[in-house]
């Protein structure tokens, strides 16, 4: 397979987590770390892709060459991702987006009290449902971290979603990590990639979805 199998492919990856504001300081989030998202979108320039990554904030630098779009909530990331579709041939969901948000965060730092405080929460909306749903989608790649049951729940969100491609992974062993395990199910079954370092899955990923 040539080195530039993805030239002219645009491709647009969502990356680390998101953080859904509480109040001024605080807020909800996760500990994704970008590194899985910011190795596929590496894996994705070295085969000549264009590469649009939106990422929520992580600590990492970004690839040479990726185009960056720097969100915080999972709104931002939507609007974020919506603004790039235009030309998008492939879509890869690696963010670790936040499944709710505060209803009402508040402008100001809340102050302690001695009483209970009770935060409404509201569901965020579906960013990989909302493109795999587009009436002409991109080729779309969602991820699931499980802590349990992975081939089942995997499996079971891949075909949620609408997504000819889903890439599970164990929670535990995934986020934060330098390496990781990747299990790819599609309409054929499934495949691992054995334990590696993420830029190595993500180039072997990478060379996956080219050849689909
Ligand atoms: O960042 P690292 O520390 O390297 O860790 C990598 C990772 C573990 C975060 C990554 O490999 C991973 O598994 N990401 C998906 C996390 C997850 O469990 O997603 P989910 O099951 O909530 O969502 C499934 C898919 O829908 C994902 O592609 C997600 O990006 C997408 N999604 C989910 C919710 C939402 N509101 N919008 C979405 O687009």
């Amino acid at each position: 397979m040539s080195k530039s199998n993805l030239d002219g492919v645009k491709v647009v990856i969502t990356a680390g987590p998101t953080y859904e504001a509480i109040d001024a300081v605080r807020g909800i989030t996760n500990r994704s770390s970008g590194k899985m998202g910011y190795a596929v979108a590496q894996a994705a320039l070295e085969l000549g892709a264009t590469v649009v990554l939106v990422s929520g904030p992580t600590a990492l630098a970004k690839p040479q060459g990726a185009q960056s779009v720097d969100v915080q909530s999972a709104e931002q990331m939507l609007d974020a991702v919506k603004a790039n579709l235009t030309g998008c041939d492939i879509f890869i969901g690696v963010a670790a987006v936040a499944d709710y948000r505060v209803a009402k965060p508040s402008a100001q730092k809340i102050k302690k009290s001695g009483d209970n405080l009770t935060l409404e929460l509201v569901p965020n909306p579906d960013i990989l449902a909302y493109v795999a749903g587009l009436p002409n989608p991109p080729y779309c790649v969602g991820f699931a971290a499980e802590s349990e049951n992975l081939f089942e729940y995997a499996e079971k969100k891949r075909i949620a979603k609408k997504v000819p491609l889903l890439v599970g992974n164990l929670a535990q062993q995934a986020i934060g990590s330098d390496d990781n395990e990747l299990i790819l199910f599609d309409d054929n079954g499934s495949e691992t990639l054995p334990r590696s370092d993420k830029l190595t899955l993500a180039r072997q990923l990478m060379q996956r979805i080219a050849h689909r």
